[in-house]
């Protein structure tokens, strides 16, 4: 589930031989503005299946962790806004995580001898926002 070092090293890969191609282009701009954990560069795709993962592991919708746009003739969630405590408590829940795996795990290696990260946070969450039962 949290693949992030892993797909961040290819997508950079990626990214350095395609800026290559079309250095013309103004299109190597990140598409996301404060990304501080995972690779600024992540797709979409990727982006998604992790906020998904997120979501499904405490139970909770987008906007637990993401502040309502300041702009209030929209009702969207402004992604990039830190406004709200939950998603600091998320970026250092996101850092204990792959420390767990980096220092506990390093032993879990698929057969092309990646490390799979053995704990995600439904390890502890399964569901719940406060796994402690606070
Ligand atoms: C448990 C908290 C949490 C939940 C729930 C959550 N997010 Fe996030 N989200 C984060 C954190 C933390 C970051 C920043 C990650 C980083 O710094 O690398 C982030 C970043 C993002 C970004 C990038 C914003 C930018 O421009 O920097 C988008 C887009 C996003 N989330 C969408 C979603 C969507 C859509 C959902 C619901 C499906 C969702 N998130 C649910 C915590 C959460
Ligand atoms: C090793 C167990 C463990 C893992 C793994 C874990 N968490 Fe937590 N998390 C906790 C505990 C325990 C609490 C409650 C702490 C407290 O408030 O006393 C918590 C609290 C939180 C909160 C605050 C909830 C609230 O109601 O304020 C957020 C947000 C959160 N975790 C997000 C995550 C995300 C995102 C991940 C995966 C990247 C994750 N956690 C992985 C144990 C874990």
């Amino acid at each position: 589930m949290i693949h992030y070092r892993k797909s961040g090293v290819a997508l950079a890969l990626a990214i350095f031989v395609f800026a290559g191609i079309s250095a013309t282009k103004p299109a190597d701009e990140p598409r996301h503005k404060n990304l501080k954990i995972l690779p600024k560069n992540i797709s979409d795709d990727d982006l998604d299946k992790i906020m998904d993962s997120f979501k499904d592991a405490l139970g909770v919708k987008c906007k637990f962790c993401h502040a309502p746009s300041k702009d209030s003739t929209e009702r969207k969630l402004d992604f990039a806004s830190d406004e709200k405590p939950e998603k600091g408590i998320a970026r250092h829940m996101m850092r204990m995580t792959n420390k767990i795996n980096k220092k506990y795990f390093s032993f879990n290696k698929d057969e092309k001898g990646e490390t799979v990260p053995a704990i995600s946070c439904v390890t502890c969450h399964r569901g719940n926002q406060h796994p402690d039962g606070k």
